[in-house]
């Protein structure tokens, strides 16, 4: 999965592209992904899930610039999404709205109304009050919405805290004991169609275990549910497969399909997953320029032109995302290891410590490796930067695939309007 990066004749190659071609020709700093790894990535999990007739939906959120939603599209996958946003790009991707899912804690009355319209596949919903909102919205436009609950079934995704979603404190799902009743009082409301239960545990899950004992305990519920004489059709076993480093291996693919086979395979449901880290993560990579190199009190610091607002999780997670120099490492390697930190007048602008990178210069280009996902999904414009470009590479040849937008369209935006009176009613 990382193998569509390669060092060939002292410089780092992006499929067949030199990434400081790409640097050369856009400038730094950049994301970019590459087509083939996106396509493998899917075979892979494809090649597992569809002997079990799981379906794949990618997780929107990872990776949402349309030309990699298209890709995907293009391969027969689904979409999970949790916004308006989200729903425009996975149809503007060619995704049929018959394979799309609504996830997310906080849909509006208005989102929820567009996906009924579009005729999504499904609705995960995380509360009572939530259904009732579906509900309303169903009735108006007398239409049936197709509803599925997602559960907290209380486990611990042994991931980082800020990425963990279903211990019993968490916002998410709705609370294993309250499942049966609100499926129930579902089940008599004609405006909506109880078709299953959905759960999703976290991200970044490195042990098979706690997804085991998730679906378990959905499976559970499913039976119960069923003796209560309820249909259930669908089960959502959601996303969050985490991918591995040189320190901790990723869980192995084929594993994954045996815990679902183990846990819920004998059920007869329609099963959905809803993996994104997983699909793209590997698959992209941010490349930056170092500017600055300054001693610091624990060796040097190398000052690169990518910040926390480019990548976040470093900042928000003690992410670690592996590097490459696009030029053979000069000096001893393993001497001195090197903190790249970021422009922003942030402490936390801080990508962390870097072995094995040799001595930099001024100008050297850098490759944050595994950046596919949560990467230029979760960036910013603070500090007024722009959003950086991203390119798609395949073979030979890369495009640009989102344009910078430049200071004068964010400053277009913030052309006053007229004032506003708040009139007397
Ligand atoms: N399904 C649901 C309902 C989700 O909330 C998520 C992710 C996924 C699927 C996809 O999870 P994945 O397969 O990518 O792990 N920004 C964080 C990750 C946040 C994940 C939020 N939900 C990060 O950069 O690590």
């Amino acid at each position: 999965p990382d193998s569509w990066l390669t060092r060939r004749e002292g410089t780092v190659y992006a499929e067949e592209v030199p990434l400081a071609v790409v640097a050369g020709a856009i400038g730094t700093p950049f994301y970019a992904y590459s087509a083939l790894a996106l396509r493998s990535n899917y075979a892979a999990l494809e090649q597992v899930l569809s002997p079990l007739g799981v379906s794949i939906c990618f997780a929107v959120k990872a990776n949402s610039n349309v030309n990699v939603l298209a890709e995907f599209a293009a391969l027969g996958c689904g979409m999970d999404i949790v916004s308006g946003g989200e729903m425009a790009r996975a149809l503007a991707a060619g995704t049929p709205p018959g394979r799309i899912i609504f996830s997310g804690v906080g849909k509006t009355r208005p989102e929820i109304t567009a996906a009924l319209r579009a005729g999504l596949h499904q609705i995960n919903v995380e509360s009572a009050a939530e259904l009732e909102a579906v509900a309303a919205a169903a009735r108006d436009l007398g239409l049936r919405a197709p509803v599925v609950l997602r559960v907290n079934p209380d486990v611990d995704a042994k991931t980082h805290a800020k990425i963990t979603t279903a211990r019993r404190d968490s916002k998410f799902g709705i609370a294993a004991t309250d499942v049966p009743g609100l499926y129930a009082a579902g089940a008599t409301r004609p405006e909506l169609e109880m078709l299953g239960l959905a759960v999703h545990i976290g991200s970044q899950v490195l042990d098979l275990a706690p997804f085991r004992q998730a679906w378990a305990a959905l499976a559970q519920m499913v039976r119960g549910l069923r003796a209560a004489g309820h249909s259930v059709a669908r089960l959502d076993l959601g996303g969050g497969l985490g991918i591995g480093d040189a320190d901790h291996p990723g869980p192995d693919l084929v594993g994954y399909a045996r815990a679902i086979r183990e846990t819920v395979g004998d059920l007869d449901l329609a099963l959905t997953v809803e993996p994104g880290r997983w699909l793209c993560g590997r698959a992209g990579a941010l490349v930056t320029e170092v500017v600055y190199l300054k001693p610091g009190a624990h060796g040097d610091l190398a000052i690169v032109d990518a910040a926390m607002n480019d990548l976040m999780r470093p900042a928000l997670y003690e992410a670690r995302h592996p590097v490459l120099t696009l030029h053979p490492p000069r000096g001893a390697v393993d001497a001195q290891p090197c903190r790249l930190v970021g422009p922003i007048c942030e402490s936390s602008d801080d990508f962390g410590s870097y072995q094995g990178l040799g001595r930099l210069a001024p100008a050297d280009l850098l490759a944050f490796t595994h950046a596919g996902a949560y990467g230029a999904t979760m960036s910013s414009t603070y500090n007024s930067r722009d959003l950086i470009p991203e390119v798609l590479v395949m073979g030979e040849r890369f495009r640009v695939i989102r344009a910078r937008a430049g200071i004068e369209t964010a400053l277009r935006l913030e052309t006053p309007g007229a004032w506003q009176s708040i009139g007397e009613g």
